[in-house]
């Protein structure tokens, strides 16, 4: 008996049986199929197939009898799919051949006749970035919903003072709505971003078939058009092996997560009893087994940190992609898995983050407090030595570091500190003074464009919101 006889045989693969004699190992089952991730790609797979049949049953290429079949057996199986009855296997690999299995177990030989002038390689493609294209869709209104939550508590907030940091040291007095306004213009960007994505994702790469497209004169373009893909892709080698769509969607989702973890950090400081200048709603907070005092902020905590795997998938699959030399390579199956995930919490933090805003109560004394400690209006009383007395700033700079000292000395706030001992520092100095001290005089002369004043946070929170319903229409 030679070796050969010696392999436990399995069925041979249905698909490519004729040219193998032997069974696969079963670690080659373990490492090759994907079935077990990339059936969420059902529904894309069976859009796909059921536009692919049309265009060759309106091309003359299969029998418009055989076309209504196979459209009526995907159907079928899209029902067997959604009730839960569809039995997957891995012998079958992938979501693919699954399905294709199944529509010939359903309707006979016409099944056979679907993937004329076309390849898996041009149909994973073609699933993956319909798939993607849901989930940007997605993300476009988890972000509106969240600048909307951001914008609501802004306007409400435009008064309410604040320390403004650098180096988390306290800086000048902001408002609370223009802090959350930053954030707005951030998700806004996300916004943008995923939007640019999304148009350059939105080519088709189906009949692009293994690499170099096909003999059969198929109508790429009536395929695009029922995908809703703007057009189709241009080169057949391209349109097989390119990721970027994925890539850039993780390249964006990865900045937005550092937006949401930068937020989130935010939360995180705000509500310990140290700064107490929030509230995490209970909805949003839980509490510790041991120690019955505790209210920990873990929905922020993970938005955090679901940067680590959203940008983890990114340079997952930047490192399978590099070195690929054209056209498809199995290593591109490896592109699904981390992306599936990273989309999933993608969108699972913009959610938790959104409830976290809608509900937060900020607690305005604790910051209006805050706001004054640290010698925040130090800047103001520069800029009035400059003002009213016509001093150079870095002399005013001079000066005011002085006076800042002497407060510091006694241990008092800049606007509780004596004109007297002010004019020690400079003699010119009048008690007029006094009214660019106070947090509120500070925010409110802040009236740049893009400052913290509340007329201007008023103003932009009010042209947000006219913006966001506008962009709601659209989504
Ligand atoms: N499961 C495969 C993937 O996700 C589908 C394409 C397989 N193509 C091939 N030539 N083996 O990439």
């Amino acid at each position: 008996m030679t070796g050969a006889h010696l392999v436990t045989k399995k069925s041979a693969n249905k698909m490519w049986g004729g040219r193998f004699s032997a069974s696969p190992a079963d670690v080659m089952e373990e490492i090759n199929a994907s079935i077990d991730f990339d059936k969420v790609l059902s529904p894309q797979d069976i859009r796909g197939s059921k536009a692919h049949a049309a265009m060759l049953a309106q091309q003359g290429i299969i029998t418009k009898s055989d076309a209504r079949e196979i459209t009526k057996g995907l159907d079928k199986v899209a029902e067997e799919i959604a009730a839960g009855k569809f039995k997957y296997s891995r012998a079958l690999e992938d979501v693919h051949m699954n399905i294709e299995n199944r529509l010939r177990e359903l309707i006979g030989p016409a099944a056979g006749r679907l993937h004329t002038a076309r390849s898996r390689n041009d149909q994973v493609a073609t699933d993956f970035r319909l798939y993607v294209r849901d989930k940007i869709d997605g993300f476009a209104g988890a972000l509106l919903a969240l600048q909307q939550a951001l914008v609501e508590k802004a306007e409400a907030h435009a008064d309410t003072v604040m320390p403004g940091f650098t180096h988390l040291q306290p800086a000048q007095p902001v408002t609370f709505g223009h802090h959350l306004l930053a954030y707005v213009e951030m998700f806004g960007r996300d916004r943008s971003r995923f939007g640019d994505a999304r148009a350059r994702l939105n080519e088709s790469p189906l009949g692009s078939a293994a690499l170099a497209g096909t003999s059969f004169p198929i109508d790429r373009k009536q395929t695009a058009v029922a995908l809703d893909f703007d057009r189709p892709m241009a080169n057949s080698l391209d349109g097989v092996s390119d990721r970027d769509f994925i890539l850039e969607t993780l390249a964006t989702a990865s900045i937005c997560a550092m937006h949401l973890s930068r937020l989130a950090e935010e939360l995180v400081i705000w509500s310990t009893p140290q700064f107490g200048f929030i509230v995490l709603s209970d909805r949003f907070s839980t509490g510790s087994s041991i120690m019955p005092q505790k209210r920990n902020p873990d929905a922020a905590e993970l938005t955090r940190a679901k940067i680590g795997r959203i940008a983890g998938a990114f340079q997952s699959l930047l490192m399978v992609m590099k070195g690929l030399p054209l056209a498809y390579s199995k290593d591109m199956q490896e592109d699904k898995e981390v992306a599936f995930d990273a989309l999933a919490h993608m969108h699972t933090a913009l959610a938790a983050m959104t409830g976290m805003i809608s509900d937060l109560e900020p607690v305005p004394e604790t910051m209006r407090a805050a706001a004054g400690r640290g010698y925040s209006t130090a800047t103001d009383l520069a800029d009035w030595l400059v003002r009213e007395l016509k001093l150079p700033f870095r002399d005013a700079h001079h000066v005011t570091g002085q006076i800042v000292k002497m407060a510091e000395d006694q241990g008092l706030e800049l606007e509780k500190l004596p004109l007297a001992e002010m004019q020690k520092a400079e003699p010119k100095i009048t008690k007029a003074v006094f009214t660019v001290l106070s947090v509120e005089n500070s925010v409110k002369s802040r009236k740049s464009f893009g400052g913290t004043a509340p007329q201007n946070v008023r103003k932009m929170a009010r042209a947000w919101l006219k913006r966001l319903e506008k962009d709601l229409e659209k989504v």
